[in-house]
C-alpha cells in the first residue's frame, strides 16, 4: 500500500478550469454528444446548401423568381386576350369569374383610395358607385384610366396589372355603379348615361 493511495481518476464533470473570475469558476464539461452531432450536422449541411443555392446554376431565389415570372407570363400569353371595348366589358360584367378576379385586384390595390366597396375616400379617390364621373364618359374610358392614370392626380397608371387584369378590374368597377356603399363620398364630376349607351 503506497503512501499516496491512488485517487480515482477525476470524473469529467469535476475537472475545474484554472481561471477564476471574481470567484466564479468553471468545470471543463464536454458538450453532450447529441449537441456536437447537431452542430457538425449544420456545418455539413451548409456545404451542399451553399453550393446548391449560391453557386449551382438555376437554383438561387433570383433564378426561381425569374422562372416563376416567365411561367406566369407564358400562362398569361396563353390566355385569350380580353376585349376592353364597350361590348367586351359589358360581357365581362355578366361573368362571375371575371368579376371575382376584378374584385380581388380591386380589394388589393384600389381600395386604398376608392374604399373597399368603391364608395370613395375623402381627399383621395372618387366614389365609383354613383352616376357622377370626373373622367369617364363611356364604359371603355374605365380601362384607359386604369392603364394610363389621370395625370396630375393620385390616380397613377396601374403598371403592375396585366392587360387581362385591367379588363377584369374595369368590368368590376363598372359593376359597382348603382350599388350602395357604406360611406359614399359626395358626387364629383358629371352625371353620365348608363353603361353601353
Ligand atoms: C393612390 C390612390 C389611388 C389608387 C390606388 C387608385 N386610384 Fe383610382 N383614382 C384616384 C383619384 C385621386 C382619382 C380621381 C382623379 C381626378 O381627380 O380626376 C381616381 C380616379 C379613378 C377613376 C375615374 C373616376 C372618375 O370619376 O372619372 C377610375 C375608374 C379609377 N380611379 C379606378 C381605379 C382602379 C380600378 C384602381 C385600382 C386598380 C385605382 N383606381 C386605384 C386615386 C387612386
Amino acid at each position: 500500500m503506497s503512501e499516496h493511495p491512488s485517487t480515482p481518476p477525476l470524473q469529467e464533470e469535476d475537472i475545474l478550469l484554472d481561471h477564476n473570475y471574481d470567484g466564479i469558476q468553471e468545470f471543463d464539461n464536454p458538450l453532450p454528444g447529441w449537441w456536437k452531432a447537431i452542430f457538425l450536422g449544420t456545418i455539413l449541411f451548409a456545404v451542399p446548401y451553399t453550393w446548391w443555392y449560391h453557386f449551382a446554376e438555376g437554383n438561387s431565389i433570383y433564378d426561381q423568381y425569374e422562372a416563376d415570372v416567365a411561367a406566369q407570363e407564358a400562362r398569361e400569353a396563353a390566355q385569350p386576350q380580353l376585349e376592353t371595348d364597350a361590348k367586351g366589358l359589358l360581357v365581362l360584367m355578366q361573368d362571375d369569374t371575371h368579376l371575382a378576379r376584378g374584385k380581388a385586384t380591386f380589394s388589393t390595390i384600389c381600395l386604398a383610395c376608392h374604399a373597399a366597396d368603391g364608395g370613395g375616400v375623402p381627399g383621395l379617390g372618387p366614389n365609383l358607385c354613383d352616376d357622377f364621373w370626373k373622367n369617364v364618359k363611356v364604359i371603355e374610358d374605365i380601362p384607359n384610366i386604369i392603364r394610363n392614370g389621370v395625370p396630375g392626380t393620385a390616380m397613377a397608371p396601374q403598371v403592375s396589372l396585366s392587360p387581362n387584369q385591367v379588363a377584369d378590374v374595369a368590368a368590376y368597377v363598372a359593376s359597382l355603379r348603382g350599388t350602395t356603399p357604406a360611406n359614399p363620398k359626395e358626387p364629383e364630376g358629371e352625371k353620365i348615361a348608363p353603361w353601353g349607351n
